[in-house]
């Protein structure tokens, strides 16, 4: 918590590990900062940012503090004033989409001693040629910027004839992909001195030979999805055999647009000697032998890709040797081909495609593949193909056993892209289905981080839109586990009248079929976890006649203790609310209620007892049933509960608390021994059973006040005393472990006494 912003500097030393490992130190600390930047920072007059602290932070930490903010999409005309004046410096900066004015870009960027400056999809009212003045204003950077990504932008809002690349005089990269980006633009491109690296994807080329300007000088040329091109195929060849300096070459195409220029190119022998990587994903008439050929007579090539291809079948085009193949006949080349096309939703959603097929023959964990499925679902959250291909390639790489070895990290991150796209797409219920499969998960439902109510807001919903039996099951079975994660207020808002209606329904239904399976056994544990300390769930169980149902589901199973557990424990919850304690007090319920005491079971014994200890708790005028059942009850409570075996820790839990504030009214209660003897076995029950967790509680509660009262009262019942001392004894062992509360230490006295 205490924490400055300076102190990253020292965090940095931890370097980020693999995905496997918990999150390092430096993201942690990142992602804080940034997500409470407000409280690490002044407002200028203008209402920008500025960090208080007056050290410097190193520039790496810099840079990297950048791409956070602009990884969770944070980056804004406020928030990018921390960057102005010499109080940061960076080098390699990303702002990828960011929302800010061309005049924050001025005054937050420019002024740094910049080498590479990604801009990716920033808002549309700045502009490529905004962007482009703004840095060529510092001489610096005119000399040293060397790379630059302009994707996604417009190139001017105003002026489309506007041109000022040639400032940039020290540029080396430049990838200017998805832009109106005409064959005037090319011209002043291609005459920039150090040009090395170009890429021109999905821009308004219509044509090339421009590019000749820098023949001598290009290395790494990508022209995918060029599709404005006007040139003929040999023209286009005569062009690119010109650059014979060429190393990396792109031609791919998205299927669509059909060009003849990768056929053709294959066929030439004597065209680009250096070339160590070539791409043509998604080109029609290939053939390996084509391929084959070409690769052959160059034998330093590194790459081929062949995604959306009918090659890269072969063995000499596996991709399992030095020649890396992105293509989808093998894991190896869907791999490579998610790792290059992360950018490309076409691409992404036909290597998803692929990678689904294969999923399906995996037998071990592939953390590295569901890391690449991460990154494709989370570039393109509203590609609805994406979405859908990725969340079935995700089940199946984490389906039963194979869940047990991936990373947390990547189960959370995959869950929450889930969430989004369900969240996205309401409408689709193949990706309801997958998200809830899923989160069936013990794995996922116990120890991996996500946002439980959001998902438990999604399970519900489905249960009340969808009949089919497996699913239900599924359903209610998340979401009895889900309830007892959320906060008791999250519980009220989820408890929606409509969900409890739903979900006695589904009691009904199996209470006339007879029917005791598993989506009833679930039903009634999440009405009962849905019911813990919530209010306004029991009273939408009350309103919608869920105890004369719940009476039934007793009749109708009259020797099943597993069911009169749950509906006893949920009726339990019921009988806490204060307000419905009279909706209970119905005859053949207390009837029922006094002949369940006696029974064998234990959890039915113990559940039975607690409703009535509640209810007589509230003393003789609350009770409105006949008094002499009153009396009989009392004692019979009394007796019952002393009957019972004394509650040692090798027992079965009964219960698992949210916490034990329903305990200490009853505790309260002197004036009938029976109602806190209930209170006190339960209470000790569970701190024998799992002491680091009620102990805890119990301190924290301020629970152990009631404790002591009980101990000094001398009308105190003397076996309600026994177990209350007991549990002060549990107390006192368990402090001794785990340190004293401040609040209970004795003060110090002067004298050593
Ligand atoms: C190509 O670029 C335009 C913007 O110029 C964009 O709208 C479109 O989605 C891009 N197409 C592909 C296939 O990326
Ligand atoms: C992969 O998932 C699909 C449904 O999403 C399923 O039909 C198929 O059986 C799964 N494959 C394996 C091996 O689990
Ligand atoms: C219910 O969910 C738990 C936890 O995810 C799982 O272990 C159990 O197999 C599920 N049961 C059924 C019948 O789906
Ligand atoms: C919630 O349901 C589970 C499964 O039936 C049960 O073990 C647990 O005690 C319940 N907890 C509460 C507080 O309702
Ligand atoms: C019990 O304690 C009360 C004060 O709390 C006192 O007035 C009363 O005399 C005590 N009774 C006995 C029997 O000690």
């Amino acid at each position: 918590r205490e924490f400055s912003v300076s102190s990253l500097s020292l965090i940095f030393i931890c370097l980020q590990q693999a995905e496997a490992s918990p999150y390092s130190l430096l993201d942690i600390s990142l992602k804080a900062l940034t997500a409470d930047l407000e409280k690490f920072c002044t407002e200028r007059q203008d209402g920008t940012l500025c960090l208080k602290e007056s050290e410097r932070l190193p520039q790496e930490v810099a840079d990297r503090l950048l791409q956070t903010m602009a990884f969770h999409e944070l980056l804004n005309d406020g928030t990018v004033g921390i960057f102005r004046g010499n109080q940061i410096r960076l080098k390699q900066a990303c702002i990828r989409k960011a929302k800010i004015s061309a005049l924050s870009f001025r005054k937050a960027f420019c002024h740094h001693k910049l080498i590479e400056l990604d801009a990716t999809g920033m808002n549309a009212d700045i502009s490529i040629a905004d962007i482009v003045s703004g840095l060529g204003s510092n001489k610096w950077i005119q000399q040293n910027l060397q790379c630059l990504v302009l994707d996604s932008l417009r190139l001017s809002l105003t002026n489309p004839y506007e041109r000022c690349f040639n400032q940039l005089s020290g540029l080396r990269a430049l990838s200017i992909t998805n832009v109106r980006f005409h064959n005037e633009d090319l011209v002043e491109i291609a005459s920039l001195p150090r040009l090395e690296s170009l890429d021109i994807s999905n821009t308004s080329v219509t044509d090339i030979t421009p590019l000749l300007a820098c023949k001598d000088r290009l290395k790494s040329l990508s022209m995918h999805y060029l599709k404005c091109l006007t040139m003929t195929t040999p023209q286009v060849l005569d062009v690119i055999r010109q650059l014979k300096y060429l190393n990396h070459l792109d031609i791919s195409d998205d299927q669509q647009f059909t060009s003849d220029i990768p056929v053709s190119l294959l066929e030439q022998k004597d065209i680009l000697p250096q070339l160590v990587s070539l791409d043509i994903s998604g080109s029609k008439y290939i053939t390996d032998e084509a391929v084959e050929a070409f690769v052959k007579q160059r034998p330093a090539m590194q790459f081929v890709g062949l995604l959306a291809t009918d090659a890269g079948y072969s063995e000499f085009l596996s991709g399992e040797g030095n020649l890396k193949v992105s293509g989808g006949a093998n894991e190896i080349q869907i791999s490579e081909a998610l790792k290059r096309y992360s950018e490309r939703s076409y691409f992404v959603k036909e290597a998803f495609f692929r990678l689904f097929t294969q999923t399906c023959f995996m037998r071990i964990t592939k953390p590295e593949i569901l890391k690449l499925v991460i990154v494709g679902m989370r570039n393109h959250p509203l590609d609805l193909a994406v979405q859908l291909t990725a969340s079935a390639c995700s089940l199946n790489l984490t389906r039963q056993g194979l869940s047990a070895g991936m990373p947390v990290r990547l189960l959370s991150d995959v869950i929450h892209l889930l969430l989004k796209a369900v969240e996205n797409f309401p409408e689709q219920q193949q990706l309801q289905k997958n998200c809830l499969l899923l989160l069936s998960s013990v794995r996922i439902l116990q120890d991996v981080p996500f946002n439980r109510f959001e998902a438990a807001k999604l399970v519900m919903q489905w249960l009340c839109n969808h009949e089919n039996q497996n699913m239900q099951r599924m359903a209610v079975n998340i979401s009895s586990i889900l309830a007892l994660k959320l906060s008791s207020e999250q519980t009220a808002q989820l408890s929606a009248e409509l969900y409890i209606v739903e979900l006695l329904e589904i009691v009904e239904q199996k209470t006339n079929l007879n029917e005791v399976d598993t989506t009833f056994m679930f039903t009634l544990s999440a009405l009962w976890n849905l019911t813990d300390e919530s209010a306004t769930t029991c009273r939408h169980f009350i309103d919608n006649q869920g105890l004369e149902l719940f009476m039934r589901v007793l009749e109708c199973f009259p020797s099943d203790s597993a069911i009169q557990h749950k509906v006893l424990g949920l009726l339990n919850n019921v009988a806490e609310v204060r307000e419905l304690q009279s909706k209970l007090m119905w005859k053949d319920f207390i009837d029922c209620l006094s002949e369940l005491l006696c029974s064998a079971e234990i959890e039915v014994s113990f559940f039975s007892a607690g409703i009535i200890a509640n209810l007589l708790s509230r003393g003789e005028q609350a009770w409105t049933l006949s008094q002499t059942q009153r009396k009989s009850l009392i004692e019979q409570l009394h007796s019952t509960i002393l009957k019972w075996p004394t509650p040692k820790c090798k027992m079965v839990a009964l219960v698992a608390y949210r916490s034990l504030n329903p305990f200490y009214p009853l505790l309260d209660c002197f004036t009938i021994s029976g109602v806190q003897l209930w209170a006190v076995w339960a209470m000790q029950h569970v701190c024998c059973k799992t002491p680091a967790r009620y102990c805890s509680m119990l301190i924290e509660e301020g629970g152990l006040q009631h404790l002591y009262d009980i101990k000094e009262n001398n009308q105190t019942d003397p076996d309600v005393l026994r177990i209350n001392n007991e549990i002060l004894d549990t107390v006192e062992t368990h402090m001794m472990y785990y340190g004293r509360p401040k609040y209970l230490k004795k003060p110090q006295t002067k004298s050593n006494g």
